[in-house]
């Protein structure tokens, strides 16, 4: 017998490097999945479609020299592990359309697609939060990226054609935000991944962290003028770094109200000044990334453009009147010309989260 379960991925529309800083996110579930099928079995296996890569694993803490395996070993550990039960062996397959590297969230999708799966497999029954959590704690303690809420949260409880709202430092979901009448949304993969994306990662959590430390209160509770008059203390990058949390907090909350309103130019102005902001002060995008919401910039039918995700590489998130997709072709090719990459794109569509098939 084979049960299939469909994990989604996730873009965020505004409010970028908030969520490890205890600030408000606004994620949606897409319409790019991973599908995951178990079947029972006498041993741990899994196969991976897009590597065509085989691997079977043993039930322990050890890590696999397959790099991959180890999302979905840590997944399946730390989902099993201490249940008072025989643990059931599984052969695990993966597939599907979402693409990996992309700032989409594949791990995150992937994760919480085995831990929702196992505990819908006569695991222990859980709740979807507690699957967060679980799915969060693997990604950072067992594969060692210490990643923040957000991908885990829209993972597992988007709704279609929703964004969501979320405070990450009480960790809740203040509300949905109905996408009614919505642009276009398209996503653009530069087709970069830096390797320093990970370093940069926990050093720009770290900066923060020392920002908080210096000025006494949390970034939530931070205004311009509190880091104006710690600017010395707090020099160059910390400022520059706090700067960028307490206003891309303020314009996660312009772009609800901007939704609301159906304020399309103004939610589109909002994401070129988030690009903006993680370019300049923020520091984590690239010269590709930049050059492609550049060139966004120059088409009519476009509202606004950002870079998503951690940075250093990664996609690009659009919304338009309408389909670009004349545009893109044509950018694409002048994209090729000046990297020498190749530059894809997705349509978006905002779906429900992790569920069985
Ligand atoms: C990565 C992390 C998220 C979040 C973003 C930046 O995608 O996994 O938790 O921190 O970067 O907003």
């Amino acid at each position: 017998m084979k049960y299939t379960f469909r994990s989604p991925g996730r873009i965020n529309l505004i409010g970028e490097h908030t969520d490890y800083n205890g600030g408000y996110v606004l994620p949606a579930a897409i319409d790019k999945y991973t599908y995951i099928t178990f079947e029972e079995s006498d041993h741990f296996e899994v196969y991976s479609k897009y590597f065509d890569q085989r691997v079977r694993f043993s039930f322990d803490e050890k890590k696999e020299k397959v790099e991959w395996v180890n999302y979905v070993k840590g997944a399946v550990l730390y989902s099993l592990k201490g249940l008072r039960r025989e643990v059931k062996p599984w052969k695990i397959e993966i597939s599907g359309d979402l693409p990996m590297g992309a700032g989409l969230s594949s791990s995150a999708s992937l994760i919480v697609g085995i831990v929702y799966a196992l505990s819908r497999l006569g695991g222990v029954y859980r709740k979807r939060e507690k699957i967060i959590k679980i799915a969060q704690r693997v990604e950072s303690e067992f594969v060692g990226v210490k990643c923040g809420i957000m991908d885990q949260y829209a993972v597992t409880l988007g709704k279609k054609g929703n964004f969501m709202l979320i405070d990450t430092e009480r960790k809740w979901i203040i509300q949905y935000v109905r996408a009614l009448n919505f642009p276009k949304i398209t996503v653009i993969d530069s087709g970069v991944k830096h390797k320093l994306a990970l370093s940069e990662y926990n050093k720009r959590r770290n900066e923060c962290e020392r920002a908080e430390e210096i000025i006494g209160t949390t970034f939530k509770r931070m205004d311009i003028q509190m880091l104006e008059e710690k600017k010395n203390k707090l020099g160059e990058t910390l400022y520059k770094r706090a700067r960028h949390v307490v206003e891309e907090n303020n314009r996660v909350w312009d772009a609800v109200f901007a939704i609301g309103g159906k304020d399309w130019a103004k939610l589109g102005h909002l994401l070129y000044e988030s690009h903006e902001s993680l370019k300049s002060l923020y520091e984590v995008s690239t010269d590709e990334t930049d050059f492609i919401v550049e060139r966004l910039g120059k088409i009519k039918s476009v509202y606004g453009a950002r870079m998503i995700g951690g940075g250093f590489g990664g996609s690009v998130l659009v919304i338009s009147k309408e389909y670009l997709d004349d545009d893109l072709k044509e950018l694409s090719k002048e994209y090729k010309r000046k990297f020498g990459i190749d530059m894809k794109f997705y349509h978006i569509k905002l779906a429900s989260g992790v569920r069985r098939i």
